[in-house]
């Protein structure tokens, strides 16, 4: 089984929305992968409304680390979980670099969703220059430790990862398998080693461009657990070719 999670951005009306539910719906009750969607805070209730009964997972792409207070324009774990929220992004690149998210907010965001029961889908990603000076395993090391410090090992499988290059998201250059395999085994191996640990069930997603095309290449290996979705997310008719993949 393969994880297949559609990150809708700031994408889709409330309108759009109610027919794409509707349709993916049917398209999840047949899926032997996971399905799942994270739309914007607004629509969370619409989610809960629409993908309750249904084999769709949902969330949202964002959220604050306090319980509760003045901050202006932010959501809590809490307001999530009155929409039956499962799952949040964590530390996307968009995040990172738009909105000036540092690590250390990013691990403090990931400490709350688990402390919450919501499943954090932690993203880290180098950015093209990096890649060409050859610091990819170190920034993704850097964002790795920092964003699971204080996390306890028994939660590292209530948590999803998504290796996400800065350089493939939203530019239809996605990664090739090759490139995404060996940055998916080092997050995983960095994991284990943090932790001590031999083997476990870590579940690290690909993200960057992944599209119709080319999700068999990608998706048939089998280190690479699911992907994360951006574009080709949005149309039910695009996505459902993804969330049929079959090895
Ligand atoms: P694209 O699939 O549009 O490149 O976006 C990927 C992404 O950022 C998912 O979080």
């Amino acid at each position: 089984m393969k994880y297949l999670i559609g990150n809708h951005k700031m994408n889709l009306s409330e309108k759009e929305l109610k027919v794409y539910f509707k349709d993916l719906k049917k398209v999840a009750k047949n899926a032997s992968n996971y399905v799942g969607v994270c739309v914007p805070f607004v629509y969370l209730p619409l989610a809960n409304k629409m993908c309750k009964c249904s084999k769709i997972h949902y969330g949202v792409q964002n959220m604050h680390y306090e319980k509760q207070g003045a901050f202006t324009g932010e959501v809590s774990a809490n307001m999530l979980k009155d929409y039956n929220c499962e799952l949040v992004v964590l530390g996307h690149s968009e995040r990172r670099n738009l909105f000036f998210e540092t690590d250390e907010m990013v691990n403090k965001k990931v400490l709350c969703a688990l402390e919450n029961g919501l499943t954090p889908i932690l993203c880290v990603g180098e950015t093209l220059e990096q890649r060409e000076q050859k610091q990819t395993n170190k920034v993704l090391k850097k964002q790795i430790v920092s964003a699971l410090n204080g996390v306890k090992k028994e939660d590292l499988t209530k948590m999803f990862f998504a290796y996400e290059p800065v350089w493939a998201i939203g530019t239809g250059k996605s990664a090739t398998c090759e490139i995404a395999k060996k940055a998916i085994v080092f997050i995983k191996q960095t994991i284990l080693k943090l932790y001590g640990l031999t083997d476990e069930n870590l579940v690290v997603l690909y993200g960057g461009s992944l599209n119709a095309k080319n999700v068999n290449e990608i998706l048939s290996e089998p280190e690479i657990d699911g992907g994360l979705i951006g574009g080709a997310s949005l149309k039910v008719q695009e996505f459902e070719k993804l969330i049929n993949f079959k090895n």
